[in-house]
């Protein structure tokens, strides 16, 4: 834990020092933590967007999956008084820095001229809304409750896409006996949790909403919850021994090489297996992670704009941008994420995409949504980071599944 804040003050002293020039008045300067290559590729099809309209991409990079290397760096710069012109910001931090800095640009004009409040699902403006007004502008909704299986190692497995827990078991003892590592995962907090989503809520929803979003002390501390720590443990032995600090991307490169089986990761995995060339149904598989079918754990990554004595032309013009349904779908389509409007066609969507476009919409409907834990938008950053010290700890062997139940109820409570 100290190595990580060691090396995250290095990073963000790195990038202070070296960002002293100032975007000119018809660029917008960018921190982000699209880095891997899908990310980086989606980001493009933006970059391109915008410099058909004249607006200049000044790159502000901060790799570390999840973005939390880059919210630290963008509260190191902000308080230097170097706001970027525009960042990428997930559910709860948008919330924070609204409420606390208040110097978030206002995007109501564009907003309004272009109706976003009627295509923008309920769900996202959560967090797109401050006290009524627009301040983020959502350029995707993603999910976290996805698995993504190499198609031959499942078809050596059997070939029948798991449903439950117990076929998904069955198939990870099939991939070992195979010889290959049957999980494919990165040892850092967020990924940790980004796969706790998927367990909890395979467990149940309602266990899911209580102990994430009501932050309920009973759930957080209850049988099921350490049944949901058993089943971390129970994933915990498919891991080969170098998981330990691997970024997301290299994990997706194990299943897209088959050395893999499968990835238990958000739906921006996609992007890297279609960077790779790969095709769905035919080189790889999505499924939702089993028992989770026609329920949804999202995160919505939205670029909120830093008040400049008023939204800047560039500003407005990057959101508007960001915003326009061509734009959605395009982008979308390399990200990996589904569009943040409801009144984009699936039509150049891949298999993967039109179900997650169907899933997402279903569970909208449905009241099967919900903000995911691990990416930021179930509770706000000091809960977030209270869970997921208690999840690593437990899956690096420090607590037994009981012990963490109880950790989990103390420390979302000190963190509340
Ligand atoms: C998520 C973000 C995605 C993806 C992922 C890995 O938090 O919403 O867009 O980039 O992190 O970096």
């Amino acid at each position: 834990m100290k190595m990580r804040n060691l090396a995250l003050s290095a990073s963000a002293a790195t990038i202070i020092a070296s960002s002293v020039s100032i975007a000119s008045a018809e660029d917008v300067e960018v921190l982000h933590w699209w880095t891997a290559g899908g990310e980086a590729a989606a980001l493009n099809v933006l970059k391109e967007d915008l410099a058909s309209q004249n607006v200049g991409w000044k790159d502000m990079p901060i790799a570390g999956g999840g973005g939390n290397d880059a919210m630290t760096v963008l509260r190191a710069r902000v308080t230097g008084g170097n706001a970027p012109t525009a960042a990428q910001m997930l559910g709860f931090d948008i919330k924070d820095w609204a409420g606390t800095t208040g110097n978030l640009g206002n995007l109501d004009s564009v907003a309004e001229k272009e109706g976003w409040s009627d295509v923008v699902p309920a769900a996202l403006q959560e967090f797109s809304k401050h006290d009524g007004h627009w301040i983020a502008a959502p350029v995707n909704v993603h999910s976290t409750n996805w698995v993504w299986i190499n198609k031959e190692a499942l078809d050596a497995a059997g070939g029948k896409e798991p449903e439950t827990w117990e076929e998904l078991i069955a198939v990870l003892d099939a991939m070992k006996e195979n010889g290959i590592t049957p999980l494919a995962h990165g040892g850092q907090a967020w990924q940790d949790a980004t796969i706790f989503d998927a367990v909890v809520l395979g467990i149940s929803p309602e266990l899911y909403k209580a102990a994430f979003i009501d932050l309920d002390g009973e759930a957080l501390g209850g049988e099921q919850m350490v049944e949901a720590f058993d089943r971390m443990a129970k994933l915990r032995t498919y891991v080969d021994d170098n998981f330990s600090g691997r970024d997301w991307n290299l994990a997706s490169a194990m299943v897209i090489e088959g050395k893999a089986g499968m990835q238990m990761m958000g739906d921006w995995a996609k992007g890297e297996f279609l960077k790779a060339d790969q095709v769905p149904g035919e080189d790889f598989v999505c499924i939702r992670f089993p028992g989770t079918q026609g329920k949804v754990t999202f995160n919505s990554d939205q670029f909120v704009m830093f008040d400049q004595g008023g939204a800047s032309e560039a500003q407005l013009a990057m959101a508007s941008a960001v915003m326009s349904p061509a734009f959605q779908s395009a982008f979308n389509v390399v990200k990996g994420s589904v569009p943040a409007r409801t009144d984009v066609p699936d039509t150049d969507f891949d298999d993967c995409g039109k179900k997650g476009m169907a899933d997402f919409a279903e569970a909208n409907a449905s009241g099967g949504l919900y903000g995911s834990m691990a990416h930021g938008h179930a509770n706000p950053a000091g809960v977030k980071n209270a869970i997921y010290d208690v999840v690593t700890a437990h899956f690096n062997g420090e607590y037994d599944s009981q012990t963490a139940a109880e950790e989990l109820v103390a420390a979302v409570e000190g963190a509340k």
